[in-house]
């Protein structure tokens, strides 16, 4: 497994862009103007069965020239449309596409096209209820009127030619329509669950207004997808680094599906897998869906290089650099490789265009390849979210077992261990993991878990006693969250007996380890993993 993104960095790297599934479908684009929900807009457009991208506002000439979308929704933003400097867009590049604006893009809707946008002292924030004042609308007769709001300005007049369709007590012009030219506007929020809804309202605009057909499905994507691998790689042979996660395992399936065995599946061993996780890769791939898997079996060289290392970035460094060796030390085996396959997701292209990200860790970006190999890049999953790659693993056949695993770093236990990684170390953490995981499994507490795990404080010791002997071991931390996107996630209510249960087992189980603790902290501002 070669951890996401390691060759971002590698100026070789030749990117394409030619496997976007969007050649020939319709699509909807998503501009943003900075809102904390544009994402979601993305998502909740896909579940009903449509394709959509976002792009900032400034890119939007060009967004529609490559995504030449059937809709645009405009979504909300930070700003008042009337300060100075705020995000701005010339309607005309729109052409006469239907658009939907939420929020800020409704604001910007009345400001340009003939309306008007008075600015608010406070903000508008929290539930509201519709009040339909139109008959015939888009809006109208929907199971809930219960919306989300939070804006500061408000729209006093709608664009010229559109009616004002729904009101709230303190918002005159809560939505407005004008189904001639197919522009539409809400102030308030529908891609939220706080607007029940929403998703309905979002489905009216798609299907019964701007006329689009639902055509997005994991099928189509399959089909789409294995057509430009197979137009792309040629005879080419394709190394896909695999990690027994869900998205290299998804990634290499497809690869698999489109030029079989000249997709060269290689695993690297670096000892800091959980435990049984390096035989279940080898039995995933060869029982399920490629029969040849390479497996590097380098733990000596990761341990060696780790040892006497304590620094959470050192270590990431150095796991990233000891990938970079594997690949050169094996160039014998691969050097008929033209490409290298990668599961890089939507999110993570999102967060790498974004200009305001914070890094927090060098999560995805810990070395390079070697410049020899001057790969081409392949990236087939690098336009979908986590649950449409698992709808895609179960639709290419592959199991529960893999199409629901948890997310786990590219480091592995490296940054699961405080302190100094050892082997020994890592023994302690894999029994830990190991019981604490098949707890929660038997007792069916797994389910809606986004991850969980062990993970030792190996340089905090504290005193204790078992069977009348004082003793001076290391503390067992137990984490499990719940998240839609690893953005923010809070921890698992585990019920206590299960923990203590848990906690007990873990102690009288596992050698060197002599208390428990359960981790209650939220992200923010702790993250998902320790380091
Ligand atoms: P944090 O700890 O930042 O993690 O809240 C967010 C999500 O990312 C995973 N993670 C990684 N994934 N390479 C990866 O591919 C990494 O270096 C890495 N570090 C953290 C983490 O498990 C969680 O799902």
């Amino acid at each position: 497994m070669v951890p996401k993104g390691a060759l971002r960095t590698s100026v070789r790297i030749l990117h394409t862009q030619s496997m976007r599934p969007s050649s020939d479908r319709q699509a909807v684009l998503v501009l943003d103007f900075g809102g904390q929900y544009t994402q979601l807009i993305v998502r909740r457009v896909r579940e009903l069965g449509v394709y959509s991208e976002m792009a900032p506002f400034a890119r939007a000439e060009r967004a529609i020239r490559e995504l030449n979308p059937a809709a645009v929704i405009l979504s909300g933003g930070p700003m008042s449309v009337t300060a100075p400097g705020a995000p701005d867009l010339d309607f005309s590049l729109l052409g006469d596409r239907p658009v939907l604006g939420i929020c800020y893009g409704q604001q910007l809707m009345a400001a340009r096209l003939g309306g008007r946008v008075s600015h608010a002292e406070g903000r508008e924030y929290g539930r509201r209820e519709l009040t339909w004042t139109k008959e015939g609308s888009f809006l109208e007769g929907l199971e809930s009127p219960q919306v989300w709001m939070s804006h500061g300005d408000e729209v006093e007049a709608p664009p010229t030619g559109a009616d004002i369709v729904a009101r709230t007590e303190t918002c005159p012009v809560a939505a407005f329509a004008d189904p001639g030219r197919r522009l539409y506007g809400v102030q308030f929020h529908p891609e939220v669950s706080h607007t029940p809804a929403g998703k309905e309202i979002l489905r009216r605009f798609l299907f019964d207004e701007a006329g689009l057909e639902a055509d997005w499905t994991s099928a189509s994507f399959i089909e789409e997808t294995v057509r430009s691998i197979r137009e792309e790689v040629g005879q080419g042979k394709v190394l896909c680094a695999v990690s027994g996660g869900v998205d290299s395992s998804v990634m290499a399936a497809l690869l698999t599906e489109a030029i079989g065995e000249r997709a060269v599946c290689v695993s690297v061993d670096h000892g800091l897998l959980r435990k049984g996780e390096a035989e279940q890769v080898r039995d995933t791939f060869t029982r399920h869906f490629h029969p040849r898997l390479v497996v590097f079996d380098e733990r000596d060289r990761f341990f060696g290089a780790l040892a006497g290392v304590t620094d959470p970035e050192a270590k990431r460094k150095i796991i990233g650099e000891q990938f970079v060796r594997v690949f050169e030390d094996h160039a014998d085996d691969l050097k008929d490789c033209r490409f290298l396959a990668q599961g890089t997701l939507y999110p993570d292209v999102i967060e790498s265009g974004s200009p305001t990200a914070a890094k927090i860790k060098t999560h995805h970006n810990v070395g390079g390849l070697p410049a020899w190999m001057k790969l081409k890049l392949v990236e087939p999953l690098r336009w979908l979210f986590k649950d449409e790659v698992r709808s895609v693993g179960r639709a290419l056949g592959l199991g529960e077992e893999v199409v629901d695993r948890e997310p786990f770093p590219g480091p592995g236990l490296g940054v699961r261990i405080l302190g100094e990684v050892t082997p020994e170390r890592v023994r302690v953490v894999q029994e830990a993991d190991w019981i604490f995981r098949s707890e929660l499994r038997a007792r069916g507490l797994h389910r809606g878990i986004w991850q969980s795990y062990a993970a030792l404080l190996g340089d905090v010791r504290s005193v204790g006693v078992m069977g009348d002997e004082r003793t001076y071991e290391n503390p067992i931390v137990l984490r499990a969250v719940q998240s839609e996107d690893a953005m923010t996630a809070t921890a698992v209510p585990i019920p206590f007996e299960a923990l203590e249960h848990i906690a007990t087992r873990i102690v009288n189980e596992v050698k060197g380890v002599n208390r428990v603790l359960y981790d209650l902290t939220s992200k923010p501002p702790a993250t998902i993993e320790w380091e």
